[in-house]
């Protein structure tokens, strides 16, 4: 994963003077909104959601096993019981029987916490906004993997942080890199905020962090005194249904952790949480208050109720293999489909795959003839903060069923051996910049 492709050329002034042209308001924007940047793809994207195209873009997670109607039951059997709370303002620390149950869910991964240290949020999303919040001014530095969760990136442009990019390798984040990013941010004079990391099944990298690297991965960080900022959705959809031990686990003081019930129950209810250390939590519920006041109440004792009512845990192994079916439907067909010179990691768990192309071949130039083609991915340089990736691409195998994801395979290693023949023919065609991360739709987180 260290190999991240050729070195980006310069941003497009012909993009920027449109943009001035277009946006009457522009002049009056505050600073921090130069580092919001609209997805460049959300337009194909409207193309890329027809049927006739298979996506292996979008990260949605793949809801079809939820048992709906007993779940309808209990929504309205909680609006009737207990709609006057439901149905109220509640405070921004969150619900407090769901902060229990919530410290139940992380120790299968073996955490001890207590609920008082949980705070609740409107998704992992909303968390991970929080904490650069109240960690980061502008030009302070933000340690991640390159790549990285393309949200994540967006929360930090948005406060104006930078971004330095850690090298991963099959076992997760490389522990050498690590070393060598704080001392060269040490040496320009730049602070590190913090190390954002997603140790499991990694969005979009596909990979995890070895067991024998966290322990020193954290002593690394402690050292140093870096804040570990431990992004974990999909920890508990692993394919061999044990769960890894979380960063958190063992170093309660020095992460701050991020979890979320999108992935593992329904990601619409935008239910998330954050653990964190008391000084550190009692900041975020400031922060959540003066974001939303509170998250929704009804949304928390939804998830309250399935957490009580249903056998949770068994529905988070249909899961499991619901997505370990599909994670072999698509290992098998890029191994039969995908032309020579093609590598991409094999996850054990989550919902992505991260593939490198040949030199030479631009997957984000590609990508509108892969439409066309009926199928879509997302480009390897949203996920990087500084242009690199255009190598890289992420499929996900969430949301379309085998079948689907066999054909979609199919349809792109045709349109990449197309492509390769193109660049035999003509040359290398030169890579493209990106200005900033794309702000993630939902259809690509
Ligand atoms: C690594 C990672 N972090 C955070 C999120 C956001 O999750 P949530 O739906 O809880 O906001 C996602 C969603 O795809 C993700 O992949």
């Amino acid at each position: 994963m260290s190999d991240q492709g050729s070195q980006p050329d310069q941003p497009d002034q012909s993009l920027d003077k449109a943009a001035r042209n277009l946006d009457a308001y522009r002049a009056r924007y505050a600073e921090r909104t130069a580092g919001m940047t609209a997805s460049e793809i959300r337009a194909l994207f409207a193309v890329a959601s027809r049927p006739e195209v298979v996506s292996l873009a979008g990260g949605m997670p793949n809801l079809a096993a939820l048992p709906l109607d007993s779940l309808a039951t209990e929504v309205a059997r909680l609006v009737s019981e207990d709609g006057q709370v439901a149905l109220q303002y509640g405070s921004a620390h969150g619900v407090p029987e769901l902060r229990e149950q919530i410290c139940e869910v992380m120790a299968l991964e073996g955490i001890s916490a207590h609920p008082d240290d949980v705070v609740v949020t409107a998704g992992s999303q909303m968390g991970l906004d929080m904490v650069t919040r109240i960690f980061c001014d502008p030009g302070d530095v933000i340690l991640a993997e390159g790549p990285s969760y393309v949200g994540a990136l967006g929360s930090f442009g948005a406060y104006q942080a930078e971004v330095v990019h850690v090298a991963m390798d099959d076992d997760g984040l490389q522990p050498e890199a690590l070393r060598q990013a704080i001392d060269e941010v040490g040496k320009q004079g730049k602070r590190i905020k913090f190390l954002y990391t997603i140790p499991n099944f990694h969005n979009p990298g596909g990979i995890t962090l070895a067991v024998n690297r966290r322990a020193e991965i954290l002593e690394i960080c402690r050292q140093a005194d870096i804040l570990v900022v431990e992004d974990n959705p999909y920890g508990l959809l692993g394919f061999d249904g044990k769960p890894y031990p979380a960063l958190r686990s063992m170093d309660p003081d020095n992460v701050v952790y991020l979890g979320s019930f999108s992935k593992t129950f329904a990601s619409g209810l935008r239910v998330g949480w954050v653990l964190a250390p008391l000084a550190i939590r009692e900041k975020l519920v400031l922060t959540a208050e003066s974001a939303t006041l509170c998250p929704p109440t009804l949304n928390q004792m939804i998830v309250s109720r399935y957490l009580s009512t249903h056998d949770w845990q068994g529905q988070i192994k249909i899961f499991q293999e619901q997505y370990r079916e599909r994670r072999d439907a698509m290992m098998a067909a890029l191994e039969q489909y995908m032309p020579a010179g093609c590598t991409w990691t094999k996850p054990e768990g989550g919902f992505f795959v991260w593939l490198t192309v040949p030199e030479g071949v631009d997957t984000k130039a590609m990508l509108p003839r892969a439409v066309t083609q009926r199928v879509a991915y997302v480009s390897g340089t949203g996920f990087y903060r500084d242009g690199f990736g255009s190598r890289q691409m992420r499929l996900s195998y969430c949301y379309p069923t085998p079948e689907r994801i066999r054909e979609g395979v199919r349809r792109l290693a045709n349109t990449l051996s197309e492509e390769m023949e193109l660049v035999r023919t003509f040359g290398t065609v030169p890579p493209r910049s990106v200005p900033g991360p794309q702000a993630p739709s939902p259809d690509t987180a």
